[in-house]
């Protein structure tokens, strides 16, 4: 396991969670309140649970449920196949759904997501991101909900990874340079 000193803080505890706080706010005066929150897996777990918690702050008591999406590709660049690997078990028919994942980067993985539930009749499909690059987008999609946008580099911490690492980290962070091998940048799920 990488320490985490070899990591370089993009966006600290506090900062997230004031920003959490203030993302739930809009997404209760957004949607309805028979919302059902879908986490998609793995990148998003932790946000999604204090997203989650922030909510129940402010009174709203979503459902919750879980997509598990993964995108192959080459080192860091997703090849834009996206293939569901765990689905949710709820009917989304005529239901306000949020989906909530990490980072919005070429749009793939949220676009696929979105489509999915609405081809299944969903009312309405909402998108809340942690983070967003926006020079990176390939498919036409805009998130409801942003965090912070993100500048153009491979990030990690607070539930991403690289192979797996640094998910554990209570903030996101870029990797210092030659702080990772160079295979944990391999071809791998995210
Ligand atoms: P998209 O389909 O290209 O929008 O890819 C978004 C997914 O790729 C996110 O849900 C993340 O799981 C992953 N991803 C994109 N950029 C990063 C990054 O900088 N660090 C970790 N994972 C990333
Ligand atoms: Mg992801």
């Amino acid at each position: 396991m990488k320490p985490s000193h070899q990591i370089r803080t993009l966006f600290d505890e506090n900062q997230i969670a004031r920003r959490n706080q203030e993302m739930a706010q809009a997404i209760v005066a957004a949607s309805s309140p028979d919302l059902l929150v879908v986490a998609v897996l793995k990148g998003s777990f932790m946000f999604a649970a204090d997203l989650i918690r922030a909510l129940h702050r402010v009174d709203a008591a979503p459902q919750v449920e879980f997509i598990h999406l993964s995108s192959y590709g080459t080192g860091t660049v997703s090849s834009g196949q996206v293939t569901v690997l765990r689905d949710i078990e709820s009917e989304v028919v005529g239901r306000d759904v949020l989906l909530v994942d990490d980072i919005l980067e070429s749009g793939r993985t949220l676009s696929f997501a979105k489509d999915l539930l609405m081809a299944r009749g969903a009312r309405r499909v909402l998108v809340a991101v942690l983070l967003e690059k926006k020079s990176r987008r390939a498919v036409q999609i805009e998130a409801d909900f942003v965090g912070f946008t993100c500048p153009d580099m491979f990030v990690v911490g607070y539930g991403m990874d690289v192979a797996h690492s640094f998910r554990q980290l209570p903030f996101v962070g870029v990797v210092a340079h030659g702080a990772a091998e160079p295979d944990l940048f391999d071809d791998r799920t995210r």
